[in-house]
């Protein structure tokens, strides 16, 4: 890659936007070209500096993109309301999309998946280190334990609009291709009075919400008489944006096709 990837965050004013934001200011390989708030936002038109403090350029928030504004990726954080408009625009301006948008309906990976056609894609659940790993152990584990119970359980703060959070299903996704079978036939999302006894290969999730807790997942895989737990605690919101960063940077001009996040933070078989 030649210079600075031109990176258009949209989802600006939320939590996640303003830390990747953050994380681009901090960064020597990408340019912050275009801060997109929703149409109607009172942060349209604000200057960035307002919020990050002084800057090399004054770039405000707005609602659309200038067609003259150079755009190599577009990093989306937002919700499913906002997600296609998100993709449309990387579709129509031929960028990267990397995207970590979370509680996507079945549709909308369907609309991931045609996208990579013409450009590139790259949508994670977690932009984690650690949550990469943790998905590796847990594919693992669920398949050289498939007798185990598993369940997930995750916290959240108390903002988080879906539920069980992208990360969890992608645990449970994990577990499940470990065991052999599809999610869909082990999942179960509610358990609440006289339900019976556990079935043998469920996996089961539990979600908790409240303060600020920026995210926390725990795998159990349980025996008679023992217990294995696998855990990853995040502590900031700057590690998905640290992550979708990089992805962004990398992904900036790579051919049409879906990427995975593994490809980009941990290559290596583990
Ligand atoms: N993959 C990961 O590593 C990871 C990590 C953390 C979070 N997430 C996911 O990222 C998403 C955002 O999380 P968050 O905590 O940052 O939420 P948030 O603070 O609520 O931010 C959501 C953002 O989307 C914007 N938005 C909503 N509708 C829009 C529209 N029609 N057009 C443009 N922008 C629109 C909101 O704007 P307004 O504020 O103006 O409404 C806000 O800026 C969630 O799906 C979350 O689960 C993923």
């Amino acid at each position: 890659m030649n210079g600075h990837a031109n990176i258009v965050v949209f989802g600006a004013s939320g939590r996640m936007g303003q830390a990747v934001i953050r994380a681009i200011l901090e960064s020597d390989k990408a340019r912050l070209a275009c801060a997109l708030v929703r149409p109607g936002s009172g942060l349209a038109g604000e200057p960035l500096e307002r919020v990050f403090g002084s800057l090399p350029r004054a770039i405000d928030f707005s609602t659309a993109l200038d067609p003259d504004t150079p755009c190599d990726v577009l990093v989306d954080f937002s919700g499913p309301h906002a997600f296609d408009a998100a993709l449309a625009l990387a579709v129509q301006r031929r960028a990267a999309f990397v995207s970590g948008t979370t509680g996507l309906r079945e549709e909308q990976h369907g609309a991931l998946a045609h996208a990579a056609r013409t450009i590139p894609v790259l949508w994670a659940a977690n932009f984690s280190l650690g949550v990469a790993m943790l998905l590796r152990a847990a594919k693992r584990i669920g398949a050289a334990l498939p007798d185990w119970d598993c369940e997930i359980v995750e916290m959240h703060h108390a903002r988080k609009q879906d539920a069980p959070s992208g990360t969890a299903l992608a645990l449970g996704q994990a577990v499940a291709e470990g065991h052999g079978a599809p999610l869909h036939e082990r999942a179960v999302f509610a358990r609440h009075g006289q339900i019976g006894p556990r079935k043998s290969g469920e996996i089961g999730f539990a979600v908790l919400r409240g303060g600020d807790v920026v995210g926390e997942h725990t795998v159990l895989f349980s025996t008679e008489g023992e217990r294995l737990e696998i855990a990853h605690r995040a502590t900031s919101r700057d590690i998905f944006a640290r992550g979708a960063l990089a992805a962004a940077i990398w992904i900036a001009h790579r051919e049409p096709r879906m990427y995975s996040i593994d490809e980009v933070l941990a290559p290596e078989e583990i």
